[in-house]
């Protein structure tokens, strides 16, 4: 019995808990809610084997695929595998072609950076009126954090552990992005990433497969809205398939290598997740994965999306992506572009390989037509799904305007991602945050203080820095002339000579922009001039999302570029107190700050309401809430550095910030220079007040096996009383970890399982509770089949990865 149970849940499709709030008032007290969150039978048992996609299904839309499909030439089969950029250049070696030309031929099926009223249907006109078969081009665009209206990037986005807000981001992106012809976002991007060397890290959702799950959901819902015929509804394209986040070494485009235990239990649920929610198409990584590259890799792309997962869209590669699989040396151009074809990629984003080796082949027998029919179906379901037959073309509307509405929906998510890392009490002062009317003269200082364009964030393809309220501004406005200014120095110069002196990066598209180089030493000292002269000090510095963020900006050191630090150092040493705000879109290495400075707020790069936002959080309008999603370290070799670790026959224990004193401090898995743990870890992140979190209590803390196996959700649910104990209204984001004791293959010291943002008024408890099942409590055997044994569980509630408040659950034979 229990064996067949085994095989059949090892078939589920993971889809994650639909969280359900209900408040319910407390017996005792007035003001004591019930938080429950469960997650329904009936969604248990639609996970028992993947289901169709019902939107790329219906008979209707197939009947209309296959009649096209049937009047279809080679040629213009394979004009649907092929996506040209005809825009600006998002990677290298643009192609070169007349598209005008090519799609009166019909055989460009789709574009890419080609955005605007105008531009998109210049070329829509000529596939529609021109071309043979009236075919439309699909366009499609990176829109990552916003189209227009561009709000804080998604690593911040996830620091709010809020669904809902990465849901609202999808939405205004989605109506802005259809509203310029394109019906296609390459969003969301799900790889987890434990090492921020790696500068994607930026995009991504951060170190968890449980948060990332959560969130790769809401994205998608936010595109597509779970129906794609809506005229302002999105195709996503879910990427980078798969585990690209797991570069070796952190250096982009490298490649990766890993279990396949790790790589289904940690790497693919947020994509499977993003599969789960309706995705319509998902894009193929440049890595390799275990030696096979992601672009032509039947293992992932077929039998663990397609036949595992039952994903019905496309997949396209990313760019260039199935060209550069002959620099993998796995074969010459019309073997590799066979591979990735086979293998499952659909379509082949600027690469112009499908366009001039598949016909070919397809004459000789090489590749059975059949092969090409199936990637032709599954772009047209898409086109179809999307209406893109009937209503080909956009209208131009009246161009874009950061109105107060957009302001007020890129403020709101702002606020909420804002994560006061520390708040240390200053002598005479107390707690610096929030500023106090009694600091009179602010100084602020720094190269990210006004600079509008790093404040976008990485990936703003239409984002224009004219819409950014920087802090400067921001400050003016709320202190007049109690705010004293200084850039303080430049992002990317320095005098130690590791870091750049200049930069110079012509693309074809764009103007040459070196960057002088700024004399440092002189504007130190301005700097700390200022700083003397006021009674607080706010420094702004982070890193320049233009170089140093994104793709292809890996680094070696996590510190802050050019002479910032220098700058940090100097005026800490003026003896005013200092709030450091930290506008980066990776974990920095923060330390000497952690050390020196008292009041910490991470920012990250927040978008066109930059200012506003991390004024609210500075002046206590708004209480911070946001909790890391990625671990901070405290010096870059601790790197990849994340809470979930496996366990080590030698744990760590004892003091690690002094050399080990006998043989059973030093022969234990430590370094001999710096500490194990993260200086800020996953989950962590302050509030102006304080919350306090009871014993949890679990309902039943023994369940038998076969229930969890059979799906009974919830087995067992914990529950906890979490009360705000300061003066202050503010959310918190409680969390929930377990452990799995005792498995036949090693697991986490610690896995999130759970999690809920409550505001609570202060002197208010609200009581939350976690579902358990098989969902949360299984994990990859040797087999790579997912399951649930006997064991004990150890479960913590609490308000970052360092949660102690602990409760146990057995299950039992
Ligand atoms: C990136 C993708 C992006 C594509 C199109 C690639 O270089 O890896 O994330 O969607 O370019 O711009």
């Amino acid at each position: 019995m229990c064996a067949e149970l085994l095989t059949r849940r090892a078939q589920t499709v993971y889809y994650g808990p639909v969280m359900k709030l209900t408040f319910v008032p407390h017996r005792r007290l007035n003001a004591l809610l019930t938080l429950i969150v469960c997650l329904s039978a009936a969604t248990i048992a639609a996970q028992t084997r993947p289901v169709p996609n019902p939107q790329l299904a219906s008979k209707e839309l197939n009947a209309r695929v296959e009649a096209l499909l049937k009047q279809m030439t080679l040629e213009e089969k394979i004009g649907q595998l092929v996506q040209y950029s005809a825009g600006f250049a998002t990677g290298p070696s643009a192609s070169n072609l007349t598209y005008d030309e090519l799609a009166a031929k019909g055989q460009v099926g789709s574009m890419l950076n080609v955005v605007g009223a105008e531009k998109t249907n210049h070329y829509q006109h000529i596939a529609m009126e021109k071309s043979r078969l009236h075919i439309p081009i699909i366009f499609g665009l990176d829109v990552i954090h916003g189209h227009r209206t561009i709000f804080p990037v998604p690593l911040a986005i996830a620091a709010s552990w809020d669904p809902e807000a990465a849901e609202a981001v999808a939405r205004l992106g989605a109506k802005e992005a259809r509203a310029d012809g394109i019906p296609w976002v390459f969003s969301p991007m799900v790889d987890i990433s434990r090492d921020p060397r790696w500068g994607r890290i930026v995009e991504s959702n951060g170190e968890d497969p449980y948060l990332g799950s959560a969130l790769a959901r809401a994205w998608v819902k936010g595109y597509q809205q779970d129906d794609l015929s809506k005229v302002d509804s999105v195709a996503v394209s879910v990427k980078h398939y798969a585990a690209y986040g797991a570069a070796i070494a952190g250096r982009d485009y490298n490649a990766t290598d890993m279990s396949e235990i790790t790589l289904r239990q940690v790497y693919l649920p947020p994509y499977q997740a993003a599969v789960a929610a309706g995705a319509a198409t998902v894009m193929s990584s440049f890595n390799s994965i275990n030696g096979v590259p992601g672009s032509a890799n039947p293992f992932t792309l077929t039998q663990i999306l397609r036949k595992e997962w039952g994903f019905d869209g496309f997949v396209v590669s990313d760019w260039g992506a199935i060209a550069e699989l002959r620099n993998h040396a796995i074969g010459d151009g019309p073997t590799v572009a066979r591979k990735a074809l086979e293998a499952g990629v659909d379509m082949d984003m600027e690469g112009n390989l499908y366009g001039t080796v598949i016909a070919s082949q397809v004459r000789s027998g090489k590749i059975p037509e059949s092969v090409v029919d199936d990637a032709v179906r599954r772009i047209l379901r898409v086109k179809f799904a999307l209406r893109l037959f009937d209503h080909p073309y956009v209208d131009a509307g009246p161009a874009y305007e950061a109105t107060p509405e957009r302001r007020a929906a890129a403020r709101k998510v702002a606020d909420e991602t804002m994560v006061l890392l520390k708040n240390d009490p200053v002598e005479a002062v107390g707690a610096l945050l929030p500023l106090t009317s009694k600091a009179k003269t602010v100084a602020l200082i720094g190269p990210m203080a006004d600079d509008a364009q790093d404040l976008l964030g990485a990936w703003t393809v239409t984002g224009n820095m004219k819409d950014v309220i920087t802090l400067k501004a921001e400050l003016q406005k709320r202190l007049g002339d109690r705010l004293l200014f200084a850039e303080g120095c430049g992002l990317l110069s320095g005098e130690d000579g590791k870091t750049l002196k200049s930069v110079s990066f012509t693309a074809s598209n764009a103007a040459d922009q070196s960057i002088p180089v700024p004399d440092d030493q002189k504007t130190i000292a301005q700097a700390v001039e200022i700083a003397t002269r006021s009674d607080v000090a706010i420094l702004a510095l982070g890193e320049s999302t233009n170089w140093m963020e994104g793709e292809a900006a890996s680094r070696t050191t996590l510190g802050f570029t050019g002479a910032q630090q220098q700058l940090l150092e100097a005026v800490v040493a003026t003896g005013k107190p200092v709030i450091l705000v930290v506008l980066a879109g990776r974990p920095l290495e923060l330390k000497w700050a952690a050390e020196h400075v008292p009041a910490i707020l991470e920012a990250w790069s927040p978008g066109i309401e930059a200012g506003p936002a991390v004024a609210d959080v500075l002046f206590g309008d708004v209480n911070p809430s946001g909790k890391l999603p990625a671990s901070f370290p405290r010096a870059v070799g601790q790197e990849p550095l994340y809470y979930a670790q496996t366990p080590t026959g030698r744990p760590a224990h004892g003091d690690l910030s002094r050399m080990p004193r006998n043989a059973a401090e030093k022969f234990v898995s430590r370094y001999m220079d710096e500490e194990n743990s993260a200086l800020f870890p996953f989950g962590w992140g302050l509030s102006y007040t304080r919350f306090s979190y009871a014993q949890p209590a679990i309902d039943h803390s023994e369940v038998p096996l076969r229930e969890v196996l059979a799906g009974r959700h919830p087995a067992a649910t914990v529950g906890v009383d979490v009360t705000n104990t300061g003066g202050v209204a503010g959310a918190e984001v409680v969390q929930l970890y377990i452990r799995n004791t005792s498995a036949s293959v090693e697991q986490p010291v610690r896995e999130l399982k759970g999690f809920a943002r409550v505001t609570l008024a202060p002197g208010e408890t609200k009581h939350v509770a976690f579902p358990l099942g098989f969902d949360e409590l299984n994990f990859y055997n040797v087999d790579a089949k997912r399951t649930v044994e006997p064991t004990t569980y150890t479960i913590w509630v609490g308000g970052s990865s360092l949660a102690t408040a602990e409760t146990s659950l057995k299950v039992v034979e």
